[in-house]
């Protein structure tokens, strides 16, 4: 039986307050009703959200709704949307179609407003969701404070440089918006952790002690079949969704980043991010089958290219780099058009890593390098190593509007590399297509 779709209603305030991040470490966050993360919104498939966002931060804000395919309308980029300014309230309405792990953050200047804690877990359910013992929301952060726990913005030449080269990457980890956790689970059971990267720039390379964990689900929802991996990079704005356990009483493990290399001044390190305890056993329910869904393929590998798209950092004066997109900063691209599928080629010749997002659709790798992606996913955010190239394969459907895609290293973000492109109805877009009689009394 179908569950019956509702309206589904939250408030949320953005305000500015202070948040433990350990017992006697506070910071001066900006967040949503007074919690860091976010509260976390839940629904499902089908229903209607309705948020109510209150700001009363002491600047305008716009949230976005990462991964969710909703109305061009309440994507909540300045390009749709009058930004909410101080004491003011919005609501953002829409459906949520598809199942998994989603988020939503602050889009107006987010270097600054996301940093400070801006974010929260939206996540949409499905009544065929395999059934685990328990789950869990993991939001990982990274914050650079200052022996006094304030934010700090770099001011001279090189820090500046550092900076808006590797995006802003801190010392202070956080899982949940807290440091040094420690999780308990009971031993026997198989539970679903979400990952969500919602930090400005770091790479997570999840990785917990070694013991072996099956990815279920990534952006877009579940894959095909769950995959075995000891780690897995998730980059800033994917999510990973992964079936763990069971494990025997007493166990302990870290959750943590192995280093990985995506070429900054900083070095990369191994770090942990919090602590997993095994206690007592208990009888377990969950159930994975093999075969999670289907996903029927938009494209085959050699799918005729319709655009291409480049993304590149080059020098300048002033402050060190431009990140461009096809040669410029902050750019408009050309529009689609509604029911023509895209085939992208998305190709990085800078000497980092960028995690390329597209808002408000998803899309399919089918070619990464000359070679076929290792399983098909639905993906919204996808990280372009140095000097690659990937295709992928979308499908505008009719949510006429403007969107955009961007790096999600905010800092990069923030110095142009991002670019809007409106849909458009194919009906309309053929002005060189004869008048007929028949556009008459219709
Ligand atoms: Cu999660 Cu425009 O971003
Ligand atoms: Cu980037």
């Amino acid at each position: 039986m179908k569950q019956e779709n509702k309206m589904v209603e939250y408030n949320l305030t953005a305000s500015e307050f202070n948040w433990e991040i350990r017992p006697g470490k506070t910071i001066n966050a900006w967040g949503f009703n007074k919690q860091l993360p976010g509260p976390v919104l839940r629904a499902n498939v089908g229903d209607m959200l309705i948020v109510r966002v209150t700001n009363n931060l002491e600047e305008a804000t716009t949230i976005h709704w990462h991964g969710i395919r909703l109305p061009a309308s309440m994507d909540g980029t300045d390009s749709v949307q009058k930004p909410i300014e101080p004491g003011e309230v919005f609501e953002y309405r829409f459906i949520v179609p598809d199942a998994g792990s989603f988020w939503y953050h602050a889009h107006t200047n987010e270097t600054i407003q996301m940093e400070r804690g801006m974010y929260g877990a939206l996540i949409v359910d499905d009544e065929t969701d395999p059934v685990f013992d328990g789950e869990r929301i993991f939001m990982i952060d990274d914050m650079k404070l200052d022996k006094y726990n304030h934010f700090t913005r770099p001011s001279w030449f090189l820090p500046i440089l550092i900076e808006r080269h590797d995006g802003r990457q801190g010392n202070t980890l956080l899982l949940n918006g807290k440091e040094n956790s420690v999780i308990n689970m009971n031993g026997g059971q198989t539970e679903r952790w979400r990952f969500i990267n919602s930090s400005s720039a770091r790479y997570f390379l999840l990785h917990l002690n070694g013991k072996t964990f099956k990815i279920i689900g990534t952006d877009g929802g579940l894959l095909e079949h769950p995959v075995t991996l000891d780690e897995v990079l998730i980059t800033p704005g994917e999510r990973v969704d992964i079936a763990i356990g069971p494990f025997a009483d007493g166990e302990i493990f870290a959750i943590e980043s192995l280093a990985y290399n995506r070429t900054t001044f900083l070095k990369a390190k191994r770090e942990t991010f919090a602590t997993v305890r095994v206690g007592e056993s208990k009888p377990s329910k969950a159930h994975l089958p093999e075969r999670l869904r289907m996903i029927d393929p938009l494209a085959k590998q050699d799918a005729v290219i319709s655009r291409k798209i480049k993304l590149s950092v080059d020098p300048r004066l002033r402050d060190g780099k431009d990140f461009r997109i096809d040669g410029h900063t902050h750019t408009n691209d050309q529009p689609v058009i509604a029911g023509e599928l895209q085939v992208w080629e998305v190709s990085n010749s800078s000497l980092m890593d960028h995690p390329f997002h597209l808002h408000g659709f998803f899309f399919q790798v089918i070619d990464e390098n000359g070679k076929a992606p290792a399983f098909r996913a639905w993906k919204d955010t996808y990280n372009l190593k140095l000097k690659s190239k990937i295709k992928i394969a979308w499908m505008p459907d009719n949510r006429i509007g403007t969107w955009m895609y961007h790096c999600h290293i905010i800092e990069h973000h923030a110095a142009g590399m991002m670019a809007t492109f409106d849909v458009i109805d194919g009906s309309t877009a053929l002005v060189e297509k004869p008048p007929t009689h028949a556009h008459h009394h219709h």
